[in-house]
């Protein structure tokens, strides 16, 4: 895992060549959540790339080009996953004019008479049929509308499409973002270089999705503390019974398997002693807090326990470095959100470099007010996961090296 964030790290940035006077792309991730009148939740993917951008408008470059993708259209145009939803907010906070163009004729006739301060954004690049399938004549037509490529598209740059992947084997030069490379930093300062003792978090529904990122970090880290509905399933392996709550069954001897690893390596575990637990999820009428062996039949353990918190909290005050993964519990629910907010707020009062991968928990810090406090929030969700999986982003793969 280590040569693979050290590769990822050697790529060139917009800071290593020359861009003034050249048309630039720039891949960026806009993918924002928004509500039902499409106003946006959650701006941070628009802000995290203002960095770039505006670095490209101070450099005078001819011309920038900005092409994202919003959402997972199937099919062409789709009016929920235009981009026009979110031109207003970007002009807003870059404090230009932006032309929104939705073809790529059009935009190669604009982009031909290219003047400083000219940005154009492309509409949303899922509606054009060649960039999910990374068809190299859509690569090429990508490519042929910039001299400098940057991509600065961390969030989606786990995926092998058309404008994160193969245009880079077409456009003349291609380097990273700064986003990119703040994002790589980050990861590296948590994983590289760590100060021990190291801890890594993890939560939501399913030890499956972890489950590469449990074996591949394992030999990293000091402690590993395991919330969410997936401490379910080691609770199960431990013997303890879960009653209704969500228990992958399929899973259980992974999880000893899991935890027999982490004897061998030396890692502290630390799992839930007791749980808030309901009759119902969506309705519930008696909630309980319970040790995790006195689990209600029936009921459903939705979120980590005060005394679980209480430990969890020891082992973080006695960290340098956090990792953090996944909920404690289905925090999109008032009665079952405290464990999430609560840890939220432990780690931001630590004293350890604390990061933060995935779209939920950067969510959850978002809502528990705690955002500012913490040292790094990813803005990946599934891109996060595979570099703490010790994969190499496709993203990172093509671009020009230092
Ligand atoms: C994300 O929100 O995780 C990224 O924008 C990637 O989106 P995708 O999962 O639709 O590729």
């Amino acid at each position: 895992m280590s040569s693979n964030i050290i590769t990822m790290g050697g790529v060139k940035s917009l800071r290593d060549i020359d861009i003034t006077g050249k048309k630039v792309l720039i891949r960026v991730d806009f993918n924002v959540p928004m509500d039902g009148q499409f106003n946006i939740s959650d701006d941070s993917r628009i802000r995290a790339a203002l960095p770039t951008i505006n670095y490209c408008i101070d450099h005078k470059v001819c011309s920038i080009t900005l092409v994202s993708h919003l959402g997972q259209p199937k099919g062409g145009y789709d009016e929920r996953y235009t981009l026009r939803h979110i031109l207003k907010r970007l002009e807003r906070l870059l404090e230009k004019k932006i032309e929104f163009i939705d073809n790529l004729e059009t935009l190669k006739e604009e982009n031909a008479h290219c003047s400083i301060e000219r940005i154009f954004l492309l509409e949303n690049i899922r509606f054009f049929e060649g960039e999910k399938k990374n068809d190299p004549v859509f690569c090429q037509q990508l490519a042929d509308l910039c001299d400098v490529y940057v991509n600065d598209a961390f969030g989606t740059s786990h995926r092998k499409d058309a404008s994160t992947y193969g245009i880079a084997d077409y456009a003349p030069i291609k380097v990273a973002g700064f986003l990119m490379m703040r994002e790589i930093e980050a990861f590296s300062k948590a994983l590289e270089n760590p100060i021990r003792p190291i801890a890594l978090i993890v939560g939501g529904s399913k030890i499956s999705s972890k489950i590469t990122l449990l074996t591949s970090v394992m030999p990293k880290i000091d402690k590993l503390i395991i919330g969410g509905a997936m401490s379910n399933t080691f609770l199960k392996a431990l013997g303890y019974d879960m009653k209704a709550s969500l228990v992958e069954d399929d899973y259980v001897d992974i999880a000893k398997d899991v935890l027999f690893e982490a004897l061998s390596k030396n890692v502290k575990v630390y799992l839930p002693v007791d749980v808030v637990s309901t009759d119902s999820i969506e309705h519930p009428v008696d909630i309980k807090i319970t040790p995790v062996q006195d689990v209600l039949d029936g009921f459903h353990a939705v979120d980590i326990g005060p005394a679980t918190l209480k430990l969890f909290s020891e082992a973080i005050e006695l960290s340098n470095t956090i990792i953090w993964n996944g909920p404690m519990g289905i925090y999109e629910i008032s009665q079952f959100s405290k464990g999430t907010f609560r840890l939220a707020s432990i780690i931001a009062d630590s004293y350890a470099f604390s990061i933060v991968g995935g779209g939920d928990t950067a969510d959850a810090v978002e809502k528990a007010g705690e955002k500012e406090k913490f040292s790094f929030i990813s803005t990946g969700g599934g891109a996060s996961l595979e570099l703490l999986e010790g994969k190499i982003l496709p993203g990172f793969e093509k671009l020009d090296r230092k």
